[in-house]
């Protein structure tokens, strides 16, 4: 079975390399932020705050969120509902986050991508995908950038989206969110000891795809691609 584990923060082009090296291998690209994504946007729908642990917790289990693939788009439901046209604002990634340092939260999303790699082939991107989900996983990347570079490439996409954007509070909002996500308690963001560590400050989105597939071959051999 393949699997790559691919983390680091937020907005240094995890998913960009994840979802061209899965077109390339032909295998299943799990985004498991789109995952904390969705969970906090159901919560939030239900009423509830998500720094209320309490009520997050009792509501966890009502919340019924599965993962599907079309033409290699991940989908992710939650009660039936397609998440994706409500999960990419400003004020979502940061509830991910911090539904992300609520551990019963994380148990919940964690069997079910555990569960997905044990069914496919799989790259998963994430913050702990290396160190925690799948320790196992033959190839791990941490994909790192300057905070300035990341904003510079998250404002980019929120423009794409239609949003209007200042790159400063682009940056600010980055690295309060990296700070929650290296310090929480339970399976924080970190570089697992045997993942290769790639700055990516100073390369294209070509540089970084030929870096990971000459490592996909070094791994899996040549004739994987
Ligand atoms: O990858 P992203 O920016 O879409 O993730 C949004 C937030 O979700 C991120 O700031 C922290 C949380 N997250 C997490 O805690 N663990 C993961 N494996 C993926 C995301």
């Amino acid at each position: 079975m393949i699997q790559i584990a691919i983390d680091g923060p937020a907005g240094a082009g995890k998913s960009t390399v994840a979802k061209a090296l899965a077109k390339a291998l032909k295998i299943n690209y799990l985004d498991t932020g789109a995952m904390y994504r969705a969970l906090a946007y159901a919560v939030i729908n239900k009423g509830i705050s998500i720094s209320d642990r309490e009520k997050v917790e009792s509501a966890l289990d009502d919340i019924c969120m599965s993962i599907s693939y079309v033409d290699g788009t991940q989908y992710v439901f939650v009660d039936g509902i397609d998440t994706a046209p409500y999960i990419r604002t400003p004020e979502i990634s940061m509830a991910a986050s911090s539904i992300g340092t609520i551990p019963m939260a994380r148990i919940k999303l964690v069997e079910l991508q555990r569960e997905t790699a044990s069914k496919f082939d799989i790259i998963m991107d994430g913050r702990d995908i290396g160190t925690y989900v799948i320790p196992d996983a033959k190839l791990k990347f941490y994909i790192t950038a300057s905070s300035r570079e990341r904003a510079i490439r998250r404002s980019r996409d929120l423009e794409r989206a239609g949003m209007t954007v200042d790159i400063d509070e682009v940056e600010k909002d980055i690295i309060r969110r990296d700070e929650q996500d290296m310090n929480r308690e339970f399976a924080p963001l970190r570089c697992a000891d045997d993942a290769i560590y790639l700055d990516t400050t100073e390369m294209s989105a070509e540089e970084v795809l030929e870096f990971a597939i000459k490592k996909v071959k070094e791994v899996y051999g040549n004739e994987i691609l």
